[in-house]
């Protein structure tokens, strides 16, 4: 594992990244949890990295390699994600890549449902934490520049605007991730930052190409704090 740089323009910046998908369960061996492979947010914990931050990636179960050199705490729920995350802080910023599942499953089974005579379960969900809202509006402690992701495939700009209102975060990056985009799942990325300068379209790019950009604008703007 590699330290982090003693110098960089990070150097001394501690940065909570959350990434990957939330498994919230059914059952031992049933979940619902939203695509996600992880890249982008793995990419992203290496460029801060490598500019020098002290790195938190927590992750939950995502198919992408862990990056090296940072701390990795591994979960599965977002009750979980919002638990470890909180024990981050304090921390100077926070990138939220996480595609955390919205809803989990009331009184999960703690034994394996069988089918049977009487047909399909009926699930009750309950509304999952709101991580980044919930960091956002926390006052003492706050992270000084929080970033969020929308991910959309109508009305992206719309969306992720409101999105960034609603959850009083610094910054959304927002995608269109209709499936012709061939972005989920895939290696590049075509995204727009969202700030209170307004907005920044990003030519489409490698994934790790936006993750160092976006460690570049978030290097600058703690520079400027
Ligand atoms: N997020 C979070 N905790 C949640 C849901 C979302 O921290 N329970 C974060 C994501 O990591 C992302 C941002 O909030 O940075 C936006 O996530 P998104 O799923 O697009 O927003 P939602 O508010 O859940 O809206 P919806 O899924 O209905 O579009
Ligand atoms: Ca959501």
């Amino acid at each position: 594992v590699e330290a982090a740089l003693s110098s960089g323009p990070l150097s001394g910046r501690r940065v909570v990244v959350t990434s990957g998908p939330t498994h919230e369960p059914i059952d031992p061996v049933r979940y619902i949890a939203n695509r996600s492979s992880g890249a982008q947010g793995s990419a992203i914990a290496a460029a801060l990295r490598d500019l020098g931050a002290e790195v938190v990636f927590v992750t939950g179960p995502a198919e992408t390699p862990r990056p090296t050199g940072v701390e990795v705490i591994e979960v599965e729920t977002a009750r979980e994600m919002r638990d470890a995350v909180k024990a981050a802080l304090p921390a100077d910023a926070g990138v939220f890549a996480a595609a955390v599942a919205d809803w989990h499953v009331e009184g999960a089974s703690a034994s394996k449902i069988k089918k049977g005579p009487d047909g399909a379960p009926a699930l009750r969900f309950s509304e999952n934490p709101d991580i980044l809202a919930e960091v956002s509006q926390m006052g003492a402690g706050r992270p000084t520049l929080l970033v969020g992701f929308a991910a959309e495939t109508d009305d992206v700009i719309a969306h992720a605007t409101a999105k960034r209102a609603r959850k009083r975060c610094d910054w959304i990056v927002a995608n269109d991730v209709s499936p012709a985009t061939g972005i989920m799942g895939g290696t590049e990325n075509a995204v727009t930052l969202i700030s209170g300068d307004g907005q920044e379209e990003w030519p489409r790019a490698g994934k790790v190409e936006v993750a160092r950009r976006l460690a570049d604008r978030i290097a600058a703007a703690l520079g400027r704090a």
